[in-house]
């Protein structure tokens, strides 16, 4: 049997919600899973690289049971009590690894979903949404990945996930920026203070709150005042040479909502109304290349539907 999972990229944070917003992405991860019939044939991995992928990463992705695909799919197997039979894994990487678009994300939850589906479909979406945040370490990559959307996350101490999914205005579009370079997740989380001072909190609790008003009310002024954050852009910007340059040049664009940094980045998102994408593309390209920096700026939009199961 073989079963291939799409699996969206997501972007964490968007502002004021850190390790809670996220949402998914039209830029996608495939990740095929195929029983081997003919006994002690082991595990077989395969890597199809995307066009923004970095050949020389790809070749630190582990190709035995070490691989996090593999683990995705063993937690599943030892979900119902089993191990995995012999398989061979296919993982299509469109997502860029280490930009801050939850590539490690897509490609736990595309192999939970395909090992799900292999062994008939014994975990419900809370146990997915459980297992998948076990293996990743973060609800709001995992979330969105799994269910599409724009998602409010909590994992809970007894390893549950909470999530709403709200809807994203069809006029706020994205534009996503990829610098030529990466930075892992551990680097950027071990530049955050252990503690925070109260006033930076209470910025952040009164702009996500806002945030979520503006959602519903569809309000770009309100949505401007929230996309703001004292929690982990002051301490992550330094990563990120450039972000703070670009993120004035656009503020002086009128239909630029905010510019944030993706998860723990290096890739930023621009949240904009209208047909600006030329214009915030050229802006970013400029301050990027002069500081040696290649980018890739791409449109993307909301993806609705989350991990879909191809076959
Ligand atoms: N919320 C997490 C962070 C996302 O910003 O570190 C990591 O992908």
């Amino acid at each position: 049997m073989k079963i291939s999972v799409k699996v969206p990229a997501t972007t964490a944070n968007l502002g004021p919600g850190f390790d809670c917003f996220g949402m998914a992405l039209t830029l996608y991860n495939k990740i095929t899973l195929e029983e081997l019939v003919y006994p002690d044939k082991g595990l077989e991995i395969n890597i199809i690289p995307g066009e923004q992928d970095n050949e020389t990463s790809l070749l630190t992705i582990p190709m035995d049971k070490t691989n996090i695909v593999y683990k995705a799919v063993e937690l599943l197997y030892n979900y119902v009590g089993q191990t995995p039979p012999d398989l061979r894994i296919n993982i299509q990487t469109d997502i860029p690894i280490a930009k801050g678009l939850g590539s490690s994300a897509s490609v736990i939850v595309g192999g939970i979903i395909a090992a799900n589906k292999l062994l008939g479909n014994p975990a419900d979406e809370a146990a997915i949404l459980s297992i998948a945040n076990d293996l990743e370490g973060h609800p709001d990559n995992t979330t969105p990945a799994i269910v599409g959307g724009f998602c409010i996350s909590s994992a809970e101490e007894d390893g549950s996930i909470i999530y709403k999914k709200l809807e994203w205005p069809e006029d706020w579009k994205i534009a996503v920026c990829m610098p030529d370079y990466e930075l892992a997740t551990q680097i950027s989380r071990s530049v955050l203070p252990e503690t925070v001072k109260m006033g930076d909190a209470v910025f952040n609790l009164k702009r996500s709150a806002m945030f979520i008003d503006a959602l519903h009310t569809k309000d770009s002024e309100l949505m401007r005042y929230a996309l703001r954050d004292k929690l982990h852009h002051p301490y992550r910007s330094r990563l990120i040479p450039g972000f703070m340059e670009i993120k004035e040049d656009l503020a002086e664009i009128p239909t630029v909502i905010g510019t944030v940094i993706s998860g723990a980045g290096p890739s930023i998102i621009v949240i904009y109304e209208n047909n600006n994408f030329d214009e915030i593309n050229r802006r970013i390209s400029t301050v990027w290349e002069s500081l040696g920096v290649k980018v890739t700026v791409k449109k993307l939009n909301i993806d609705t539907k989350g991990a879909v199961i191809l076959s």
